[in-house]
């Protein structure tokens, strides 16, 4: 039985107080995350748009007096102690790593320009997000770390909704700036060459809207979603993304190839972002098989992103539903970045009348399913995947009714 938040907070500021004697100074939480649509879209420069879940990975932090870093990771039952001035990568425990980059990051593009040193900290983190499943529980890790980082500086970002101590320093850091040195960190210290969306949702997303970003210009908007009546519910294979580094890799590769030979015919594209659907059918019997495939399916899921935010602000979620079914089409078909489990999730769901769209969210290869669901069909879609997936796939699934929460906050010195 999953606790409640509430509980969950309580528990990790007791935990905190029996590992290291005292009260945490505050405690941060960042959210996981699913991609309504636009997804395999970011490393490209094009559109994305995702929300944050309200499944929290929090961090109780408080303040040392040297340069230690002492962590203890509740759920795994694994701690890690690293000096801040010898950071280096490739440790164990593998989770480390997304502290040590960040720490690394923070120190030498943020702190040192502005007259700041990082400061030792000891921290206890648990979370209800879901590991392994696609969710983005490493981005709400490298987010919260961030901000438990700048935390014990004494700084907080100005200009969010992050705040909550009027005695600290507000520094001036854009938040999509602070999302590209968590990215930097995965990409560096983990060794995933992940895009900026994950990082982004963590700290931007917002209650009841979802986060429509341009990847390339970094601008972005809160979107309302008004979903009365319809509920977030993600299904979970429960099948481990073995596969999803490696391939995840080879896609950006063969998006990078098709961009250099389309370069031949259009000069000045840089990425996949520049081409339209019409100019790409222009040229694309240039391209190998393969790399056709996987770019069309980048161009077009691009323009339906941007279809999608139409449909929304023309109150047509049944077209949004339908982009959403064709965007899991194209990951399947012709990105191939499905497995017969989502598949069979995907299908469950998009039989049933009531389920608005289904797909795939997130690199794929295993991990979770989207659904936007109308409230009275969500009985059937719970009992259809409970019966129907186990028996196709020998599989238990799990399945889990979302709210469209915040982004990441702290809460300071309420724990003693
Ligand atoms: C993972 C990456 C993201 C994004 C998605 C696919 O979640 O971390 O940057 O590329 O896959 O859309």
């Amino acid at each position: 039985m999953e606790q409640k938040p509430s509980i969950l907070i309580d528990r990790l500021a007791q935990e905190f107080h029996k590992h290291f004697g005292h009260p945490p100074d505050f405690i941060v939480s960042a959210p996981g995350r699913v991609n309504l649509i636009g997804e395999h879209t970011d490393y490209n420069d094009g559109f994305v748009f995702p929300v944050a879940i309200d499944k929290y990975l929090h961090i109780a932090a408080r303040k040392r007096s040297d340069d230690q870093v002492h962590l203890h990771a509740l759920d795994m039952n694994e701690a890690c102690t690293f000096n801040l001035g010898t950071i280096e990568d490739a440790k164990t425990p593998p989770w480390g790593n997304y502290l040590r980059g960040v720490a690394h990051f923070l120190q030498e593009q943020v702190l040192r320009k502005s007259g700041h040193t990082l400061n030792g900290i000891s921290a206890v983190i648990a979370g209800n997000v879901p590991i392994s499943a696609g969710l983005s529980s490493s981005a709400a890790l490298e987010v919260a770390s961030a901000l438990a980082f700048l935390g014990v500086c004494g700084l907080e970002i100005a200009n969010t909704g992050i705040n909550s101590n009027s005695e600290i320093e507000l520094i001036q850091l854009p938040p999509m700036e602070l999302a590209a040195l968590c990215q930097r960190a995965e990409n560096e210290f983990a060794g995933v060459n992940c895009g900026i969306m994950d990082q982004s949702i963590s700290l931007l997303g917002k209650a009841d809207h979802a986060l429509f970003l341009d990847c390339r210009s970094l601008e972005y908007k809160q979107i309302p979603l008004n979903l009365t009546d319809i509920l977030l519910v993600i299904c979970n294979t429960n099948v481990k993304r073995e596969l999803a580094s490696s391939e995840y890799n080879k896609r950006r590769a063969e998006c990078e190839k098709g961009v250099e030979i389309l370069q031949q015919w259009m000069p000045t594209i840089t990425s996949l972002r520049d081409v339209t659907l019409a100019d790409f059918k222009k040229y694309e019997a240039e391209l190998p098989q393969i790399t056709q495939k996987r770019c069309r399916y980048v161009v077009e899921e691009n323009t339906r992103v941007q279809s999608a935010i139409d449909a929304l602000a023309a109150k047509e979620i049944n077209t949004f539903g339908k982009l959403m079914n064709a965007s899991h089409t194209g990951l399947r078909d012709a990105y191939e970045v499905s497995c017969d489990e989502l598949n069979i999730l995907t299908d469950i769901a998009q039989s049933i009348d009531g389920v608005i769209g289904a797909r795939m969210t997130g690199a794929g290869f295993g991990g979770c399913t989207v659904n936007l669901v109308y409230q009275d069909a969500v009985e059937e879609l719970q009992d259809r995947v409970m019966k129907e997936y186990p028996r196709r796939t020998g599989i238990e699934p799990d399945i889990y009714i979302c709210n469209v929460g915040d982004g990441a906050r702290i809460k300071w010195n309420s724990y003693g």
